[in-house]
C-alpha cells in the first residue's frame, strides 16, 4: 500500500527520533518515496544526514531555508505528499497542531497539507495522560487524523507505562491497513451526475435550477479518495475538482447530459445521479435575441427525457442510485421513484428543511435501497453525507454479491 506512494515524514524531538530513522529505512524499501522534514530540537538528537541518506533526500528544518527558489518548500512538501506521518509526535507538536500554531516547517507544512495525517506519539507516561494532551488529541482526531497509539513499556525517562513510540513495522502496518479500509472503492469505476442543466430560450436566456453541484462534486472527491475512477459529468457550476482519478465531463443541457450518460453508462461498478435535471425545455430555441413586446410572452415547453430512467430501463450489473429531491412527502415520493425508476438505492433530500438541498454546504438525507432499508444520515457536510453514501452503497453490493 505505501509502494509508489509520496511520504512526508515529519519528525520532532524526542528520544524517539531513532526509530524514526527505522521507519524512513523501511518506507523506502518498501517502494515508498519519503521525504524528512525535522524540527529543530529533532535535530538535536539525530543528524539530518542520517535522514538525508536513508530517504535519499534533502532534510527540511527551517521554513526559510528555501533550497529551490522556483518554489515554496512547505507549500511544495505539503501538495506533494498522498500521506503525512508525524513520528515521534511530541506533546508539543500535537499541542501546536490542535491550535493552529505554524512558527517552525513542520507546523507550518502541517497546516499546509491536504494530505491523510498519521500522528505516533511517544512522550512521559504522565504527559500522555496529561488533560491537556488528551484534549488536544480528541481535537486532532475530530478534524480527521489519525493516531497510531504509543506501546506501554520501559520509557527513556525510567518510568515504565504508555509513551513508548509504536515500533516502525507496527506504524507502518496500522497505516497499511487503515489505507486498505479507506481504498474500499478501489478497482471500482463510479459515474456521477452533478449540478443543474441549462435549457436555452434565446442566446442569452435559459431556464435552470438552484442546483449547485456540491453535493455531486463532494461524491466524486469521495469517490475518488475511497480509490474508485470517477467519471464525473457536471452541469454549468463553479465547483472544481484537480483530483487526478476524476475525469469531469461538462454538459450543458438535460439532452447533452443524457448522451454522456449513455455513452459512459457501460462497464460502470455505481452510477449516481445528483444532477438536477430540467424536467422541461423550451420547444423552440431562437436563434437571436427575442425583443420585448406589449403583452404576454408564453414559453411553451416540452419534457426532456428522464435520464435516470432510462438508465433504469437498460441496466445491467451497475448499482444504480437517483436522487429526490422533495419538499412534500418526500419519503412517499422519493421511495415511488426508487420502484418507478428501477434504482437500487435512492437519496431522499427534503430541499425544505434548514441545511439540506441545493446550495448550503451542509445536507441531511434518507438512504432508501431496493429492500425499502431505511437510513438517516443528519445533517453534517455535502463530503461527510457523501462519505455515508458510498459507505452504504458499498455495504448493499457487497450483502447482494453474497
Ligand atoms: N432525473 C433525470 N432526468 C430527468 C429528471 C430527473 O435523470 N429529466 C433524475 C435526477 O437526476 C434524480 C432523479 O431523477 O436523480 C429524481 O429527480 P427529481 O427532480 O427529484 O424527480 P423527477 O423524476 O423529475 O420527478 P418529479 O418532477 O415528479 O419530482
Amino acid at each position: 500500500m505505501v509502494n509508489n506512494k509520496n511520504i512526508l515524514l515529519g519528525v520532532s524531538g524526542g528520544i524517539a527520533v531513532y526509530k524514526a530513522c527505522a521507519l524512513t529505512s523501511k518506507l523506502t524499501q518498501k517502494g515508498a518515496n519519503v521525504k524528512v522534514i525535522m524540527t529543530e530540537s529533532a535535530a538535536s538528537f539525530v543528524s539530518p544526514l542520517t535522514f538525508q541518506a536513508l530517504s535519499r533526500n534533502p532534510v527540511h528544518i527551517d521554513t526559510f531555508d528555501e533550497k529551490n527558489p522556483e518554489k515554496i518548500a512547505h507549500i511544495d512538501l505539503a501538495d506533494w505528499a498522498d500521506i503525512v506521518i508525524i513520528a515521534p509526535a511530541t506533546a508539543n507538536i500535537i499541542g501546536k497542531l490542535s491550535n493552529g500554531i505554524a512558527d517552525d516547517m513542520l507546523s507550518t507544512t502541517l497546516l499546509a497539507t491536504q494530505a491523510e495525517v498519521y500522528v505516533a506519539p511517544a512522550m512521559n507516561v504522565h504527559m500522555y495522560a496529561h488533560p491537556a494532551v488528551i484534549q488536544n488529541m480528541k481535537q486532532l482526531e475530530q478534524w480527521g487524523y489519525h493516531f497510531i497509539e504509543p506501546g506501554a513499556g520501559y520509557l527513556a525517562c525510567g518510568y515504565v507505562g504508555k509513551g513508548r513510540l509504536e515500533e516502525p513495522e507496527s506504524i507502518i502496518k496500522a497505516i497499511e491497513s487503515h489505507q486498505q479500509r479507506e481504498a474500499f472503492l478501489a478497482g471500482k469505476k463510479v459515474l456521477i451526475s452533478a449540478g443543474p442543466t441549462r435549457e436555452q430560450i434565446d442566446p442569452i436566456r435559459f431556464f435552470t435550477n438552484r442546483s449547485t453541484g456540491k453535493m455531486g462534486f463532494a461524491l466524486a472527491e469521495a469517490a475518488a479518495d475511497y480509490g474508485a475512477d470517477v467519471i464525473l459529468v457536471s452541469g454549468p457550476v463553479a465547483e472544481t475538482t484537480t483530483n487526478p482519478k476524476i475525469n469531469r465531463i461538462d454538459v450543458t443541457t438535460a439532452s447533452e447530459m443524457y448522451e454522456a450518460m449513455h455513452r459512459h453508462f457501460e462497464g460502470q461498478d455505481i452510477v449516481i445521479k445528483s444532477a438536477a435535471v430540467a424536467d422541461y425545455r423550451p420547444k423552440h430555441v431562437f436563434d437571436e435575441k427575442m425583443k420585448k413586446q406589449d403583452g404576454e410572452w408564453h414559453i411553451e415547453m416540452e419534457r426532456t427525457r428522464d435520464i435516470l430512467q432510462s438508465l433504469g430501463d437498460i441496466k445491467k450489473e451497475q448499482y444504480l442510485v437517483g436522487f429526490a429531491a422533495e419538499t412534500t412527502n418526500p419519503l412517499e415520493y422519493g421511495k415511488k421513484k426508487l420502484l418507478k425508476k428501477n434504482l437500487d438505492a435512492i437519496i431522499i433530500n427534503d430541499v425544505s428543511s434548514e441545511g439540506a438541498g441545493f446550495g448550503g454546504d451542509t445536507n441531511m438525507v434518507t438512504y432508501v435501497n431496493k429492500s425499502m432499508k431505511q437510513e438517516e444520515v443528519s445533517i453534517a457536510s455535502k463530503r461527510e453525507v457523501a462519505e455515508k453514501i458510498l459507505t452504504f452503497i458499498d455495504r448493499d453490493m457487497k450483502d447482494e454479491a453474497q
